[in-house]
């Protein structure tokens, strides 16, 4: 894998504080921090999705079984960058807390920015694990990744979740949008299906289920 490589990053372990190497490439990760890229870098080689997927807009495959609570995966499906977010017991504590809820805009995901199946309180096909478009539903930046809830910044009351710096827009841990904030509307999820216990499916909807990606509000 080279540096140049598209297909996966990674973030910080929860509790660290992001940075620029937020979106560097896992290849760079590997020589600026060697315990995380120990961990990821094996998975990467199995999952990397080979060129003519990619150009088809194919499905992408992700191997969850490595990834340390509160780490984040970012994967290239469709040009789009996924957030594959490894959410510790705590934070989905906080994404059911009424504190929580009452500053979000829409903390049902009344908002078609789901399928049917991540149209629950996590927005996921599993509580343990968000899988997100890390696309800002304002103007199209990337939010950066912010888990700790006890972190004085973005903002003195974080509570953890994702913030976009260019416009300040916030989102919590699901996804789900702050009101008062410039993005209109929750992240969007997309199809994806668990092929077993610890590998998800990244552009494929669970059996029997028919969400077409086409439907999603805003992107
Ligand atoms: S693009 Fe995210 S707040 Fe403007």
């Amino acid at each position: 894998m080279t540096e140049s490589s598209p297909y996966v990053r990674i973030t910080e372990p929860s509790g660290a504080r992001p940075s620029r190497r937020d979106f560097l490439y896992i290849a760079t990760a590997a020589m600026g921090t060697v315990g995380v890229a120990a961990t990821i870098v094996p998975m990467v080689a199995q999952l990397e999705p080979d060129k003519a997927t990619l150009a088809a807009g194919g499905p992408v495959e992700l191997d969850l079984s490595k990834m340390q609570p509160g780490q984040q995966v970012i994967v290239r499906w469709r040009d789009h960058p996924i957030f594959v977010v490894n959410r510790p017991a705590a934070a989905l504590k906080t994404l059911q807390s009424p504190k929580l809820l009452e500053r979000l805009a829409d903390p049902q995901s009344d908002e078609m920015q789901q399928p049917t199946y991540a149209q629950n309180w996590h927005r996921s096909a599993n509580p343990n694990y968000g899988v997100f478009v890390g696309i800002c539903t304002h103007l199209g930046c990337i939010p950066l990744y912010y888990p700790d809830p006890s972190a004085s910044e973005p903002a003195t009351d974080w509570l953890g979740g994702y913030f976009c710096p260019c416009h300040g827009s916030k989102y919590d841990l699901a996804g789900r949008v702050f009101s008062g904030v410039p993005a209109p509307y929750n992240l969007p999820v997309p199809p994806y299906r668990f092929v077993n216990d610890h590998m998800i499916r990244i552009g494929e909807n669970p059996p029997n289920s028919h969400f077409d990606f086409a439907s999603i509000r805003q992107i």
